[in-house]
């Protein structure tokens, strides 16, 4: 099992779509490990797991128990782990927090969401060896809403720039959420890096999405979700059944029993 390193990532750019969804948990790490080429401990967990609002109150502490979880059962992957919220403040504060990530967690790089404001921030960290990847469009720790993004001229002008100017400052990725196809497609058209789409378009040079949502966990179903499956589902029919069971003492039956 080959090891994905940054430079496999900037390889494929214009080649071969790249695979990548967000892990919180050893078993879905263990399991998108096999398929993907990067696993983002995205900052989503606020919201998936922790029942948040938003992203915005999402903890370092957090983020690094579960990549240090997810890191350690990704043995392929490139595993990325978003900076929460506040976390990036300054280039100083941003350096002491995601080297303490890299070394508590051992994952392989960092997110950041922002364009042109959060730019010297990455060159720094890259200066300084830290991978990022960044993150323009639909910004969840700082936005106000959760609508498409680029839908007018001058939207679309500051996510280019923004994207742009993310991609000179030396990230190896960028993350594209939420907005419309012709920006997406100008966006990967323009920079050097690999985009990675969500919400997005096809024109991306990959796709990720949040993994709870694809299996039908979450109860969030925007358009650009495609729903593999439907886990909540077929979880609440597993615990109906259990209830019955225990009501009737069917379970825990004989085979479940130690004499
Ligand atoms: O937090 C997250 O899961 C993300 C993805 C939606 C890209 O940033």
């Amino acid at each position: 099992m080959k090891k994905i390193t940054i430079k496999k990532i900037l390889k494929k750019k214009n080649k071969t779509p790249i695979i990548c969804l967000t892990a919180y948990s050893k078993t879905i790490a263990q399991i998108a490990d096999k398929y993907c080429d990067i696993i983002l401990v995205g900052d989503s967990l606020g919201m998936v797991l922790h029942g948040m609002k938003t992203t915005k109150g999402v903890s370092i502490e957090t983020m690094m128990l579960h990549g240090k979880t997810v890191k350690s059962f990704a043995k392929k992957s490139l595993v990325v782990l978003d900076m929460p919220n506040k976390t990036y403040s300054n280039k100083n504060i941003a350096y002491k927090n995601a080297k303490k990530i890299i070394k508590q967690t051992k994952c392989d790089a960092v997110k950041l969401e922002g364009g042109k404001k959060v730019s010297k921030i990455i060159k720094y960290l890259v200066k300084k060896k830290i991978p990022v990847m960044g993150h323009v469009g639909l910004m969840p720790q700082t936005s106000s809403n959760f609508k498409l993004k680029g839908k007018n001229s001058t939207q679309r002008k500051k996510i280019l720039e923004d994207a742009k100017s993310v991609s000179k400052s030396g990230a190896f990725a960028l993350v594209i959420e939420c907005v419309v196809e012709s920006l997406a497609k100008k966006i990967t058209k323009c920079v050097t890096i690999p985009t990675i789409g969500i919400g997005a378009s096809k024109y991306c040079d990959g796709q990720i999405l949040v993994t709870d949502d694809m299996l039908g966990l979450s109860d969030f179903s925007p358009k650009f979700v495609k729903r593999y499956t439907n886990l909540r589902k077929i979880i609440d029919k597993s615990i109906m059944n259990y209830t019955k069971d225990v009501r009737a003492r069917k379970f825990p039956a004989i085979k479940n029993v130690y004499k």
